[in-house]
């Protein structure tokens, strides 16, 4: 049965290594729903902060037999989420910010030992600097794109300390994305023409001018390491 037809999603399911992912703010519940009846995981939490989003989740676990495997949680982020057994966290469709707040609320997620899928509609940039300076490492980026939008997914571990990359702007714009791959190019495209759009707002008067033209700046070196690096993390 289809159930996942939301490539986003897809992307999620596919960077899941264990055989118990939580996802946290699940809302229909589709993508645990699909790891356990696809087989990938052999259970799974399905939470969210909202009873309506939780009751549809319900539905969709119970209209394809799915109770036993998949446990129904309210909770605000992890903290009402039963984690012995877990092995994916997937925390996707929120802001980068919130995402942030989310992990950074559960203690647990700082000893290790989860595999963190991170998917930002927003601030993707807030999150990776959060990430790094918490001991977090972004193994893997990767992306897609759905009708207007273009999406990236993280896959992310706490190691305790600073990874070998850079906090740069190459890191927090562009993420860990492969420029050499088709998608990850649309992804660092799509970047850059919001990074020269906010710096243009702000040139023309809506911010600091100072701070317009280090934007400006950033979005041109940028551009030249796509014109020249088309690949290398
Ligand atoms: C836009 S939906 C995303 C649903 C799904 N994860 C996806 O990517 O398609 C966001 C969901 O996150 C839930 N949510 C928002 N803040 C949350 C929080 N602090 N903890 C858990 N769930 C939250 C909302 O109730 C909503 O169902």
């Amino acid at each position: 049965m289809n159930i996942l037809n939301d490539k986003r999603l897809l992307l999620c399911a596919q960077l899941v290594k264990g055989k118990k992912a939580a996802d946290i703010g699940t809302d229909h519940g589709y993508l645990p729903a699909f790891l356990v009846s696809e087989g990938i995981c052999e259970s799974a939490v399905a939470a969210d902060i909202n009873e309506l989003p939780l009751e549809s989740a319900k539905k969709t676990v119970t209209s394809l037999g799915l109770s036993d495997k998949i446990s129904l949680v309210l909770s605000d982020g992890l903290k009402n989420v039963d984690l012995s057994g877990v092995t994916d966290i997937i925390i996707a469709g929120m802001g980068g910010e919130l995402i942030a707040r989310i992990i950074d609320d559960c203690k647990a997620l700082k000893g290790g030992g989860y595999h963190l899928i991170l998917q930002p509609m927003t601030r993707p940039s807030e999150l990776r600097e959060y990430l790094y300076s918490n001991g977090f490492e972004v193994r893997e980026e990767r992306c897609t794109h759905e009708g207007r939008f273009d999406y990236s997914v993280m896959s992310v571990y706490y190691i305790g300390g600073k990874p070998e990359y850079e906090n740069d702007s190459r890191y927090k714009i562009f993420g860990r994305i492969d420029l050499a791959d088709k998608s990850g190019r649309a992804y660092a495209e799509d970047r850059l023409k919001k990074l020269t759009a906010a710096a243009n707002g702000m040139l023309m008067g809506s911010g600091s001018r100072e701070q317009g033209e280090e934007l400006m700046k950033t979005a041109r070196e940028l551009a030249d390491l796509l014109k020249q690096r088309g690949g290398k993390k």
